[in-house]
């Protein structure tokens, strides 16, 4: 079989990247390998992400940069996958007559199957059937980067919750969770690879198993922190209105469980949420915040925020910078709202200028950038455990601050933060240490968006 050249461009969220390795997998049998180089490819895929109008954007500029490419290799054969190519479906191969194929959200173990027939006979193919359960369920052998020590697993697909902001529901299906036994499979796999860590995807992972009466969340977390060689365990997304109290103690009884939980709040005012359909109140996000305090005291807390939802007031907007004040957050990510197609939200009044949702989120991201400098600064003097992930590149702002040569390693702490470190020491044995190691690494510096220290043993 003649070897080909795959290449991936990946766009948005982990769920994405996540099936970037599954789509390598699964056309590995074909002959397909994966490049870097576009040039040398003999198949293009764009994975695409239609969260947020800006992701939607750049799945078309990258398409519409692949005309001269084609058009000077005709055998090409350009695959546009994901949520943009689920919700266009038909209409791409009209707007884009270089597009060989249409593959949605459910369809990535189909791909084998048409890649074959249009390698055969030039076809154009649109699939993007969607199914209420997961019909083709194996853990894919999807390769590995060199060096990776941490990958995802994907334990549920789709969501039921209708946020009325949100495309998910409509470009991903229903809620569907993988059996435990492929679940655990795959990460034992994963772990024989050389792999250290895992991260359990799904848009609601809280409510993983309830439907197919599978088992809970907690229990399945239960079960991986039992797989031997694997040393830690992240999941995302989480949330909040599901966040159960058996999650929160595993937190307490976990070893593995990392201390850190990503609980998207989206806004601080009660009405706001009541309109995004969240289902939860500011007082009850901050009980149950309060809970998973007390159990695991030191965990870290990163949010995801809309800002200039459609009717958001300045006191409403206020209301969300005081919470952001109140639970003092770890990190977080903030968007403007933008209109999404099938999106209920698309329809209410009272949208929000440009120019003022361009305000609120700068107001947003100063606050947490005040808040992110000061507990980056009480962390220095602490000794972190880092999962060593490889050579620190770009150094930035800690390179220039400290002019330290010796940090030369990255490694990523319980908490998920990154902290770029040293070996030198005159305390320790100088060792060259590999990546996948942990290491103690006592934090000397603190920036904005960079920590540095030392390693002390380990
Ligand atoms: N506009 C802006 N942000 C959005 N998000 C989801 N939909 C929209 C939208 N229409 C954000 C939410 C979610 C994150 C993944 O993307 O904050 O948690
Ligand atoms: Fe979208 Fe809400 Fe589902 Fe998250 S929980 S994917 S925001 S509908």
């Amino acid at each position: 079989m003649r070897e080909k050249r795959l290449y991936i461009n990946t766009i948005g969220c982990q769920m994405n990247v996540y099936d970037a390795g599954q789509i390598a997998g699964v056309l590995a049998p074909l002959g397909y390998t994966p490049t870097d180089d576009i040039e040398a490819a003999d198949m293009v895929v764009v994975n695409t992400c239609t969260i947020r109008e800006k992701a939607e954007q750049k799945a078309f500029s990258f398409l519409g940069r692949l005309t001269k490419i084609k058009a000077a290799k005709p055998a090409l054969i350009v695959a546009m996958g994901g949520c943009v190519a689920q919700q266009e479906g038909e209409a791409v191969l009209k707007r884009m007559p270089y597009v060989d194929l249409v593959f949605g959200t459910h369809a990535i173990f189909r791909l084998p199957e048409m890649v074959r027939r249009i390698e055969a006979s030039r076809c154009r193919i649109v699939d993007v059937r969607m199914t209420e359960a997961i019909e083709i369920d194996r853990p894919v052998d999807g390769p590995l980067d060199e060096g990776q020590v941490s990958a995802f697993v994907t334990i549920m697909r789709g969501c039921d919750n209708y946020c009325t902001y949100c495309v998910v529901p409509h470009v991903r299906g229903r809620e569907a969770s993988r059996h435990p036994d492929r679940i655990l499979e795959e990460i034992r796999m994963r772990v024989d690879q050389g792999i250290r860590e895992v991260t359990l995807l799904g848009q609601n992972v809280n409510s993983y198993g309830n439907k197919e009466g599978l088992c809970s969340f907690a229990e399945l977390l239960e079960w991986v922190n039992g797989v031997e060689g694997l040393g830690r365990i992240r999941f995302t997304t989480s949330h909040p209105k599901d966040l159960s109290d058996e999650l929160i103690q595993a937190f307490g009884r976990l070893d593995k469980l990392c201390h850190h939980i990503h609980l998207p709040v989206q806004s601080g005012d009660d009405d706001i949420l009541k309109r995004m359909n969240r289902r939860y109140s500011r007082s009850v996000y901050l009980d149950k915040l309060a809970r998973l305090r007390q159990v695991c005291p030191d965990i870290a807390v990163t949010s995801d925020f809309i800002v200039g939802f459609p009717g958001e007031t300045e006191r409403q907007f206020q209301r969300t910078l005081e919470l952001i004040e109140t639970v003092r957050y770890d990190g977080l990510f903030a968007f403007m709202y933008s209109d999404r197609p099938n999106a209920p939200a698309a329809k209410f009044s009272g949208k929000v200028p440009e120019s003022v949702k361009k305000e609120r989120l700068q107001a947003l991201l100063d606050l947490q950038q005040s808040i992110t400098r000061e507990k980056h600064e009480a962390m220095v003097g602490q000794v972190r455990k880092v999962l060593v992930e490889g050579p620190s590149r770009g150094l930035g702002e800690s390179a220039g601050g400290n002019g330290n040569p010796d940090i030369r390693w990255n490694g990523r702490a319980s908490s998920n933060h990154i902290i770029h470190f040293s070996t030198a020491d005159a305390h320790c044995p100088k060792k060259e240490i590999l990546t996948g190691e942990f290491a103690d690494i006592m934090i000397e510096g603190a920036y904005a968006h960079s920590l540095w220290g030392r390693r002390v043993q380990g």
